[in-house]
């Protein structure tokens, strides 16, 4: 199974069948037994051009394939050293296997040294042995693999708005607050004194987000107005143009940070040349950015062991909402990505897809 999205129109996708090679010296092979599907694979198609997604794992000419986050086995170890049957984590393609060249191989796991992929950011490219991660369980697969990469980019999102004391701020303003990722920054931002937790979200999903009770307040998109004006940094899942504007508008000087981490209403993006809003520029938070910084400073492993600390509590929270779906073969990964793509899915649930 293979699957493939044409890259000036994602809606326009097809299966096609995995085609074997054989094995080149240096190389092994993976199957990939089930990965996580989400809203943020759908960024990673809408920007597959600009930030370079579709480089991964490269398609024919026109067509391109939407990385995911799961779980794969060695399947065929070659020369590489790797040892059959061992289960990986890691950033693979929506197909039933792929090929890797495992470079820097330790007790945690390589980097995949395949030369296209050399330019392409690091954080992507290191595949873990599952079970040498801290945060793995295999009861909890399906979490991980729906909400390690999300959460991730929320834990660093938190703690790069800490390490800056929230710019001065005493509230945090989240778009796309029923987001996976909005709501693990939620989860992390609740934990810090003295700071309002502000969740924006379409009016049809205020009540699952309030039922959350996390954010200390929610409100739908047309009542920004509503808010008391303190002062505030925006999180913005959303990327929606007339949202942020709306934000900015309200808290104007009194914002003091605008972090751009997603973009959800990818039908509604504010465009790059931007007129001048109030307060603050926009500025895209990058995580794999504020990986590098804190491995700098903290270590591997001292980044690994502060994230795990973070992650036990968000997933004891979040087994308790995340509604796990899971689907098996190739077209239960078109209608889960089309469902994303189009934004029908239920924001409580998690695709879980076996190729
Ligand atoms: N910068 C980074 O490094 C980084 C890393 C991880 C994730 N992210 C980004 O964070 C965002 C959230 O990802 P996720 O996987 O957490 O999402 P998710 O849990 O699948 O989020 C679902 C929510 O997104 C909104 N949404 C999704 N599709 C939509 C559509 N077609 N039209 C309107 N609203 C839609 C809705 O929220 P509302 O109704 O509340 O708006 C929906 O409830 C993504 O854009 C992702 O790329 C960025």
């Amino acid at each position: 199974m293979d699957f493939l999205v044409k890259r000036d129109d994602l809606h326009e996708c097809r299966l096609a069948d995995d085609k074997t090679v054989p094995l080149e010296p240096g190389r092994a092979a993976l199957r990939v037994d089930s990965f996580g599907l989400t809203t943020n694979n759908i960024t990673y198609a809408v920007f597959g051009e600009a930030m370079s997604y579709w480089d991964f794992f490269p398609a024919e000419e026109g067509w391109g394939r939407v990385p995911v986050w799961g779980f794969a086995d060695v399947e065929d170890a070659g020369d590489t050293g790797l040892e059959e049957g061992t289960r990986i984590f890691g950033y693979l393609p929506p197909s039933s296997g792929f090929v890797v060249t495992p470079h820097n191989v330790d007790e945690r796991g390589f980097v995949d040294g395949t030369p296209h992929r050399a330019n392409l950011p690091a954080a992507y490219n290191s595949y873990s042995f599952a079970e040498a991660m801290a945060v793995y369980e295999p009861r909890r697969e399906a979490e991980q693999m729906l909400l390690w990469p999300l959460f991730y980019t929320s834990f660093l999102l938190d703690d790069f708005l800490g390490s800056e004391g929230l710019f001065g701020a005493t509230t945090a303003v989240l778009s796309s607050a029923s987001s996976k990722t909005a709501l693990g920054a939620a989860f992390q931002l609740a934990q810090r004194e003295g700071v309002q937790v502000v969740g924006l979200t379409s009016a049809e999903r205020v009540e699952f987000v309030e039922e959350l009770n996390l954010y200390d307040t929610v409100v739908a998109y047309p009542e920004v107005e509503s808010l008391p004006k303190e002062s505030a940094v925006y999180v913005d899942m959303s990327g929606d143009a007339a949202v942020r504007a709306a934000v900015h508008e309200h808290y104007g000087d009194e914002l003091r940070h605008s972090a751009v981490v997603g973009a959800t209403h990818f039908d509604r993006l504010a465009p790059e040349e931007a007129r001048s809003l109030p307060g603050p520029n926009p500025k895209f938070f990058f995580a794999p950015d504020q990986v590098r910084k804190r491995t700098a400073e903290w270590g591997r492993e001292g980044l690994d062991s502060r994230f795990a600390e973070a992650w036990g509590p968000f997933v004891e929270w979040a087994v308790g909402w995340l509604e796990v779906v899971r689907r098996e073969g190739g077209e239960a990964v078109k209608a889960a990505y089309l469902e994303l793509l189009d934004g029908r899915a239920n924001p409580s649930a998690g695709y879980v897809i076996s190729p």
